[in-house]
């Protein structure tokens, strides 16, 4: 098949967050914390949890169907699907197969991406790159977590800091001014104790030695709050830099909401003014994957992104990966 256009649009977005609130004073009960520390230690004030018959797909099916409604995109016309997720419905069939059947789309190729929190711009890459080859003109990615069922409730470092959410968008084939500029994705494996998540098949799963604890989330925190900062900033600046931008022409930064402390740090090094910096942690704490597309949808939204606009996506997780993408609204 061939496509005349060979850029990114982004056509329509949705997202669904679960309506189950919780707040910092009910984390209190839970563990031996405080709103004070969590609130000037991460900027978190209370985060969404999903029912316990919500999976990644189910939560992601009505964002991924408001972001075809907003497109105009019938889901037949899908001609990729991808899903960004750490906490996948089962090892297979892919999270992405589960929401194809769930929107009634068909034939279409449909996979996960791991990378953690940094999944939905390593997805914006991987979509941006089969649109540029014409492989694709209607694609779907989605970014769906659910971090409640492998947080360990126990554990007051990691516990406090993240939440449920499912963000999607619907990227067309376009030759419209309005496309991704550009994206730079990045890993490097030397990191990977730093932060990671069980349920593999590292997981000990015999009877015998069977550990309830080994799925939980295990992080060393300080660490990856600096190496974070550090390469976002660094991939924003080489991003910008390769395209002929300075980081004066970005109207809006879209980053990953793990931390107001380093969206600050990240604001700081870029030498981009703090309001020009888009944050809702406050509401959701960290959705891992889902945040990047969540506080789009959020921005769009509240009228902050304007046709023409500058955009700067940046995002830092597990692997460690992180990614950086440039679009003109
Ligand atoms: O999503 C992608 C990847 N994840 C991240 O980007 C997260 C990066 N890291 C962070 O956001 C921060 O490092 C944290 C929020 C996790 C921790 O903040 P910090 O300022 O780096 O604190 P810390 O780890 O240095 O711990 C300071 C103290 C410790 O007590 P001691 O050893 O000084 O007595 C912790 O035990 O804070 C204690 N602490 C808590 N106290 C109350 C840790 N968690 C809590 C808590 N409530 N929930």
């Amino acid at each position: 098949m061939t496509h005349s256009g060979k850029r990114s649009r982004i056509a329509g977005l949705g997202i669904n967050l679960p309506s189950k609130i919780l707040t910092n004073a009910q984390l209190e009960k839970m563990v031996d914390t405080s709103d004070e520390w969590i609130l000037t230690r991460t900027g978190i004030r209370e985060r969404r949890i999903a029912d316990d018959g919500e999976t990644a797909s189910t939560l992601a099916i009505p964002a991924a169907q408001e972001a075809l409604r907003r497109a105009g995109v019938a889901p037949e016309d899908l001609d990729l699907i991808v899903c960004a997720t750490s906490t996948p419905d089962m090892s297979f069939p892919s999270t992405a197969c589960h929401i194809q059947r769930g929107i009634g789309a068909k034939g279409c190729p449909a996979f996960d991406i791991l990378a953690a929190c940094s999944g939905f711009v390593y997805g914006l890459s991987v979509v941006d790159n089969f649109i540029r080859a014409g492989s694709a003109k209607n694609a779907l990615l989605v970014a769906s977590e659910i971090f409640s069922r492998i947080v360990d409730w126990e554990d007051r470092n990691t516990c406090v800091l993240f939440g449920d959410g499912a963000a999607a968008v619907v990227i067309k084939a376009t030759e419209s001014s309005s496309h991704v500029i550009d994206s730079r994705i990045r890993a490097d494996g030397s990191y990977a104790d730093l932060l990671t998540g069980g349920g593999g098949s590292a997981s000990i799963v015999s009877a015998k030695q069977f550990d309830p604890k080994s799925h939980f989330i295990k992080m060393k925190g300080n660490q990856t709050f600096k190496v974070a900062v550090t390469n976002m900033a660094e991939v924003c600046s080489s991003l910008l830099a390769d395209n002929g931008y300075t980081a004066n022409d970005v109207a809006l930064v879209i980053p990953h909401q793990a931390n107001i402390r380093i969206i600050h740090a990240v604001a700081k090094s870029l030498n981009i003014p703090e309001d020009k910096m888009y944050i809702n942690v406050h509401r959701y704490g960290n959705t891992s994957a889902a945040t990047v597309p969540i506080a789009m949808y959020e921005a769009q939204e509240e009228g902050r992104l304007k046709k023409g606009d500058l955009v700067l996506l940046v995002a830092f997780g597990g692997g460690l990966t992180w990614g950086s993408a440039l679009v003109r609204w």
